[in-house]
Formats: C-alpha cells, sequence, structure tokens
C-alpha cells in the first residue's frame, strides 16, 4: 500500500468516527431560497464575507483564488456583487451583520475601481453593524490609498508582507524590497488602525531560525498589532507545490516548523502579545479578527463561500461564469452540502481548536449538547499529553498542543482544500466533489 493510500485510509476512519458519515460530498444544487432565508432568520447575528478574485502578479505559491487584473473584469465584477447583494437584501431583511472581511485575491486592486461601489451597495441593502476588515498588498499602500481605507470604514487592515529579508522576498518573487516593506508598514501604523496586521510566511527555502528571529523583532519595531505567521505550505495546484521533493520530507518538515514557531512565539510572547490563533499573534488590548472563525456566514463574489447552519455552499471561482450566471438572473452557486448535526459539532470543534481556546458553555448554546459527553474523553487524553489545559469551562491549548493538534488537523484541512479548491479552480461548475 503506498503512503497516499495509507493516509487516505486513516482520513476516512477518522472523518467516520469524527462525523459519523462514509463520506462528505458536496454537490451541484442550488438551496431552495426558502431554505437560505429561514436558516438566516434563525441565525441572531451573521458575518460577511466578499471575496475579491484579482491580483497584479500571480504568485507561485498561492492558492487562493484569483486571476490578473483587468479593468473590464473589474468593472463587470463590481456590477455583478452589487446584483447578487440586490438578491440576498430581501432575504437578509433586518439581519444584523456583526463582522464583514473584504479578502482575496487582493481587493486592493479595486480601489478606485469599484470597490467602494460595492461597499456602498452593501451598507445601503444590509443591516450593517460593523466596520470593514480588509486584507492588501503592500504595492497599493499609498498615503492616499490609505486614507482613502480610513474614509471607507476600514479599522482592520492586513497587509502580506510575507517576508522581511529581500533574499526571501526575490524567492517568493515578491514585486518590493525589505527597505520598501518596512516603510509601507511603517506608514500604514502612523494611521493609526484600530488593528494593523502583516502577513508573514516562513520555513521558506534555506530561511535560518536567526533570519526569522530578527524579522519577527523587526515588524514588532515597525508598529504592528497582529502578525498570522504561516508556514510555507505547498499546494500541489500551485507552481511551488508541483515540487515533489517536498513531499518526500513530510515528517521532517514538521518538526522544523514546530521549531520556527517556538521562535516567533518566545520573540512575540516577550513583547507584550498573546497567541490569538495557532498562527496569529495579537498584541494585548487589541481585537483580533479572523475570517474562517466566524461561526454563520454569508459569503459574496467568485469563490464566497456562506455557512448557514445546516447548510454550507460555495460560489463559482470562475469570475466570468460568476459574472454570467448573476447576468442571467440566477444565483452563481456552484456546490453546496448539507452538514448533519455531527459534522456541524466537528466542524465547530475544529475551528475552535484553531482558536487555540474556547468554553464549552458555548457548545451548549450552539448545541443544547453537553461538550464533555461528546468530546470529554477525547478531551481528557488530550489533557493527559501536554496539549491542553481542560478546565471546568475553558479549555486552553497548550503552544505544544496548539502547534500539534493543528498539524494532525492539517492532514484533514490540507487535503480537502486541495480537493475543493484544486477542483473549483479547473472546473467551473463540478458535478460533485468527495472530500
Ligand atoms: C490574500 S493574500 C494577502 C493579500 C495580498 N494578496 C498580498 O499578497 O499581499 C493571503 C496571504 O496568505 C498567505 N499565503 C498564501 N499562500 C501561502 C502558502 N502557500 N503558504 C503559507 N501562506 C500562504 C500569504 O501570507 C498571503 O499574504
Ligand atoms: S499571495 Fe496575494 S498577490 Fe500573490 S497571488 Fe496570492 S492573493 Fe495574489
Amino acid at each position: 500500500m503506498s503512503f497516499d493510500m495509507f493516509s487516505d485510509l486513516i482520513r476516512n476512519k477518522l472523518v467516520q468516527k469524527f462525523t459519523g458519515q462514509t463520506k462528505i460530498e458536496f454537490q451541484n444544487i442550488i438551496p431552495d431560497d426558502t431554505l437560505i432565508a429561514r436558516n438566516i432568520q434563525e441565525l441572531s447575528t451573521i458575518g460577511l464575507y466578499l471575496h475579491i478574485p484579482f491580483c497584479n502578479q500571480i504568485c507561485p505559491y498561492c492558492p487562493y483564488n484569483k486571476e490578473l487584473y483587468s479593468d473590464d473584469a473589474a468593472q463587470r465584477y463590481a456590477q455583478a456583487v452589487i446584483k447578487e447583494v440586490e438578491k440576498y437584501a430581501g432575504l437578509m431583511a433586518h439581519k444584523k451583520v456583526s463582522s464583514f472581511y473584504i479578502g482575496g485575491g487582493t481587493p486592493t486592486t479595486m480601489l478606485g475601481k469599484g470597490l467602494e461601489d460595492m461597499i456602498n451597495a452593501i451598507y445601503k441593502h444590509f443591516n450593517m453593524a460593523c466596520t470593514i476588515h480588509i486584507e492588501s498588498h503592500p504595492n497599493h499602500l499609498s498615503n492616499q490609498n490609505l486614507d482613502t481605507l480610513k474614509t471607507l470604514g476600514v479599522n482592520y487592515l492586513s497587509i502580506g508582507i510575507e517576508a522581511l529579508q529581500d533574499r526571501h522576498l526575490k524567492v517568493l518573487e515578491r514585486p518590493y524590497k525589505s527597505a520598501d516593506a518596512n516603510n509601507i508598514v511603517e506608514r500604514a501604523a502612523g494611521k493609526n488602525f484600530e488593528c494593523l496586521n502583516i502577513d508573514y510566511i516562513f520555513d521558506l527555502p534555506g530561511q535560518t531560525f536567526a533570519e526569522v528571529e530578527q524579522a519577527t523583532r523587526e515588524m514588532i519595531k515597525l508598529g504592528i498589532n497582529q502578525a498570522a505567521t504561516y508556514p510555507l505550505f505547498h499546494f500541489p495546484y500551485t507552481r511551488f507545490g508541483q515540487d515533489v521533493t517536498k513531499k518526500r520530507n513530510a515528517h521532517v518538515t514538521m518538526f522544523r516548523r514546530r521549531k520556527f514557531l517556538k521562535v516567533v512565539e518566545d520573540v512575540f510572547y516577550g513583547s507584550g502579545f498573546e497567541r490569538s490563533s495557532v498562527w496569529a499573534f495579537t498584541q494585548k488590548g487589541t481585537e483580533k479578527y479572523c475570517s474562517v472563525t466566524v461561526p454563520s456566514y454569508l459569503g459574496l463574489g467568485a469563490s464566497g463561500g456562506s455557512y448557514l447552519r445546516d447548510i454550507f455552499y460555495v460560489n463559482t471561482f470562475k469570475v466570468a461564469e460568476y459574472i454570467k450566471a448573476i447576468e442571467n438572473g440566477g444565483f452563481p452557486i456552484a456546490l453546496s452540502i448539507g452538514l448533519t448535526e455531527k459534522v456541524q459539532m466537528a466542524a465547530w470543534l475544529y475551528w475552535r481548536i484553531y482558536e487555540t481556546k474556547f468554553r464549552k458553555g458555548d457548545f451548549h448554546q450552539r448545541f443544547d449538547r453537553s461538550f464533555d459527553m461528546e468530546y470529554g474523553t477525547f478531551m481528557k487524553l488530550l489533557e493527559r499529553i501536554g496539549f491542553l489545559d481542560n478546565g471546568h469551562d475553558l479549555i486552553r491549548l497548550t503552544d505544544k498542543g496548539a502547534y500539534w493538534i493543528h498539524a494532525f488537523e492539517d492532514f484533514f484541512s490540507i487535503d480537502y482544500i486541495n480537493k475543493l479548491w484544486g477542483t473549483s479552480k479547473y472546473n467551473p461548475w463540478p458535478n460533485h466533489v468527495i472530500l
């Protein structure tokens, strides 16, 4: 039996244990309007996600849904998103939107090119009780654009810095130098956003622990409030992912990443930051935000995903198909899945572990079931091996646990992303996708 077959076997056994299902299957079914409306109305609040699928360049490591920016596509895309907002206006009637995240791709490619119109439509048609969180590319952050973002209501700005040393920026094919990166972050910090986040990638080819330590100290000096520090993941459908040699040493990679993360942890903990997710560190006293951990959300735009109680669905990935579906008066939904309560509970646990601390009471409130009855034995085992502190109500992962439990979860998530995003990237309307 090959290593891949063995991994699949283990994965299937564990999925069965945690979800009670032999397979997780997305189908090309558009959920009924009335079902979407009912599920939205049953939520007390909802999060909103808007995907901007354009970039000025395609980076060789990036798994996200994006294509090269063009004025024409951006203009038509903005009009389509506004129509999608109008379609949901009735279904979202009076529902309070408690968080709004604009991600990509690169949202700032559309600054002055339709971004403002989409945001205005959203604030006009939805009951927005929140400000804006947005991802940005360093090269788009002139002083003028930073001011425009503030005027638009952005209070959380994330910058994809990726690296702070020239040789690593070069490997990643990023179109700026470390001196520019420093300057941009420092200027953005001077604009007093409520939270300034940078995305930083470690475990790059040939990178040393000393370089990562130096970069971490540097970013803190520049005035950030949060850093999302990911190791370089290899997705098979990206240019870097096609380098098969990386696959062979998966276990060596896991231990090396842990050592890198420990370097980052030590610097942040010594500088007034605390862990806010497996990969993120936030300055104490700053409110963190993470798009994927919001309990229920509506996703707009190409590849936007919506998680509404017992349904999850995702829009077509291809921009032209998304626009066509909306212009034809339909929903651009490509794939959906009905979620049993056991699957919803497993998803809840997955994301709470990602956040590294959670309350059992929140589980009880969400599912009207005892957390200890469902997962007590499993938590006791993890406590015994030093992966978490299992309090009366609060469960807090230790640093060791945060890393290793998540490495275990990655065994599923990276494979699932490859299957769902990899298929959707090449086929805008798949018949089905089995995870
Ligand atoms: C949507 S992009 C950020 C905004 C903007 N597009 C940019 O590149 O500056 C999201 C972030 O995900 C991270 N990312 C992308 N591909 C990754 C990979 N293969 N491994 C680890 N992190 C990755 C990068 O830090 C990237 O900045
Ligand atoms: S890393 Fe950012 S700029 Fe590069 S392809 Fe991905 S989304 Fe686009």
